[in-house]
Parts: C-alpha cells; sequence; structure tokens
C-alpha cells in the first residue's frame, strides 16, 4: 500500500538558500535578460527565499564563461538587484566534466561556499565519460569537495554508480522538479530512490526560466518522511551560504 502522500508545505522556502540556478542573465542557457531574473528573484521573494548561489554554465560551449568575466558580470548584476530586492546573492558556478575543467581548476574554482570548497560539477546526461572519476579524484587531492549536479539526471546512471560515487565521497545535490517530473519519468524515479536512501546532500532549482518552477512545484507529492529528510536539505543550503 502507499501512505499518503503531501505538497510540500507553504513555508517551505521560508528562509531557503538556492545552490543551484541560471539567474546570471545572458551567460548561458538560463535566463537571458537582466528584467527577466529580476522578474523570477521577485518570484523567489515572495516564496521566502532569502539567499541564491547563481551557478552559470562552465563548459566548452561557453568559451567565454571564465572566472574573471563571470565575475564581473555578477558584481554588475548584484548591485542591480540590491536595488529592488533583498535576497541575498553569491556567486558559484556549475562546471562540465569535459576538457576545459582542468583548465578551470587551474584558474580557480567558483565554489558554492566561502570556505572554497564544495565544487559543483555535471556529466554528460546520455553516457559515461571515462576520466570523470580521476578528474575528480585530482581536485579531492586538492582539497575540493565535489558536489554532482542532479544525479538522477543522468540517463545511464543505476544504483551501482550512485553506490560508488558515494563510496568516493562526492556529494549528491537534487533537483527539486525532478520529483515531480519535470526531467522525465525516469528521473522522477530515481530521484524518489535517492531521497528515500538518504543519498542527497543539497537540493536546487537549477532554474531556467520562472515557467517550469510555477508550473511543477505543485506536482511534487511525498511522504512526511521524505518531506522531513527535503527540509534537511534546505538545512544544509544554508550551511554552505553561512
Ligand atoms: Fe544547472
Amino acid at each position: 500500500m502507499f501512505g499518503f502522500r503531501h505538497s510540500l508545505p507553504v513555508d517551505f522556502f521560508q528562509g531557503a538558500c538556492d545552490v543551484h540556478c541560471h539567474l546570471l542573465p545572458g551567460v548561458d542557457d538560463g535566463f537571458s535578460t537582466t528584467e527577466k531574473s529580476l522578474h523570477a528573484l521577485h518570484k523567489l521573494e515572495e516564496y521566502g527565499v532569502q539567499k541564491m548561489i547563481l551557478t552559470p554554465h562552465f563548459l566548452k560551449d561557453y568559451p567565454d564563461n571564465n572566472r574573471a568575466n563571470i565575475t564581473a558580470k555578477f558584481e554588475t548584476f548584484k548591485s542591480e538587484v540590491a536595488k529592488v530586492c533583498k535576497i541575498e546573492l553569491r556567486l558559484g558556478a556549475e562546471y562540465m566534466l569535459d576538457a576545459c575543467f582542468m583548465d578551470h581548476f587551474k584558474q580557480g574554482f567558483l565554489t558554492l561556499d566561502k570556505s572554497g570548497e564544495h565544487v559543483l560539477c555535471e556529466t554528460s546526461y546520455l553516457m559515461y565519460e571515462h576520466g570523470i572519476s580521476e578528474m575528480l579524484y585530482d581536485v579531492m587531492c586538492e582539497g575540493f569537495q565535489p558536489v554532482i549536479a542532479h544525479p538522477e539526471r543522468y540517463e545511464y546512471a543505476v544504483k551501482d554508480n550512485y553506490l560508488r560515487w558515494k563510496d568516493k565521497r562526492f556529494k549528491f545535490q537534487l533537483n527539486l522538479l525532478s520529483l515531480a517530473g519535470a526531467y522525465g519519468k525516469p528521473a522522477m524515479i530515481k530521484s524518489h530512490y535517492l531521497l528515500k536512501e538518504g543519498m542527497y546532500d543539497f537540493v536546487g532549482s537549477d532554474m531556467h526560466n520562472v515557467e517550469n518552477f510555477r508550473r511543477f512545484l505543485p506536482e511534487i507529492r511525498l511522504s512526511k518522511r521524505d518531506i522531513e529528510r527535503l527540509e534537511q536539505l534546505i538545512e544544509n543550503n544554508k550551511k554552505l551560504f553561512a
């Protein structure tokens, strides 16, 4: 028998910090203009979100996204936001584990936390690329903590991959809307499995536009215990920003 399923509590985002989003305008496939980003920030403010870590894509398809360029754009955007919105912003990044990854490592990672430890990483959705674990091992040897973005979305990933990654002490970040099927049924099933197994460490919106968030958020249905697990992830997020 399935237990009773609940929507997220109305105060779920009260004081929350998002650790993964594409709100820095005009730098990747996320928000295209400052106006659209500000509109989203106002909506998030209404939900009660207080802090956002912006994580633009760093991958070979966006050759201009390097530490210096993105930091300059972030500082400009942050001062625009400060005029109209109380949400605090920090700059991080989402690094693709591709041929450019080690160049970004040499430039200095933009980390999720102030202490410069947690690095948000993603891999190809379609196939496992060899060398990923070795790259992550190298950065761990330098004191970084890899955080695997949305592990539920990798089509090749099965239970064994997740167990191996956890064994290597990689942390996992859930995309919240995976739980509502925003990325398809396989990702939805895996997200519920990983949440139930307590494998996630953080939760993010991975927001590229505000419409998806509005559409899928009300469709999340969880057991009471899974809502408690999600609330713990929100607490973990806050510690990253602190
Ligand atoms: Fe992302």
